[in-house]
């Protein structure tokens, strides 16, 4: 499942690996998470989802939904590396602490790592939460949303007012 969206993105949204819907659609992002993402990519963004590129760390689905094993992210990451050379997207967005932890080469905390000024190839990357994560725990939807504002920054987009997504 190698990713999808628009060729001239200027965000690209990085996830962790196709989950089962993901699997058999051959589509990232397309089940319960992905539909949250779509939210989040509209009501905090004002896009949608065709404007942007959504790709995940890994390119096939781990069995169990499994973390991703080290020697799995080796294999995917120069194909994720090519896709953010093609693209040059203005922002990367992080989603989860695997596609953080795996595109920056870095163990630091979640926590930590969220309203850094970070970068992949030169890119800059926002760290956010995952939003698999939200569903199970929407108390921190409001820190998504600041996230968001932050690449709405790196974008030159307007500020969007409103609830969180
Ligand atoms: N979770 C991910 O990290 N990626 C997908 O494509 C779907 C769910």
């Amino acid at each position: 499942m190698f990713g999808e969206g628009s060729t001239t993105a200027e965000v690209m949204f990085i996830g962790e690996a196709p989950g089962q819907t993901e699997d058999q659609t051959g589509r990232p992002f397309v089940g319960p998470a992905g539909q949250l993402l779509d939210r989040i990519i509209q009501g905090a963004m004002g896009l949608q989802r065709s404007d942007v590129y959504i790709a995940n760390i890994n390119k096939c689905r781990p069995p169990g939904n499994r973390d991703p094993e080290p020697d799995e992210v080796a294999a995917c990451l120069p194909f994720l590396l090519q896709q953010v050379r093609i693209l040059r997207p203005k922002a990367i967005v992080a989603l989860g602490r695997i596609a953080a932890h795996n595109l920056l080469a870095t163990q630091t905390p979640m926590r930590a790592l969220r309203g850094r000024d970070l970068q992949f190839d030169g890119i800059p990357v926002v760290v956010t939460w995952h939003p698999a994560f939200l569903l199970r725990d929407p108390s921190h939807k409001r820190e998504t949303w600041d996230d968001i504002k932050r690449v709405n920054r790196l974008l030159g987009r307007p500020e969007i007012p409103g609830p969180t997504p």
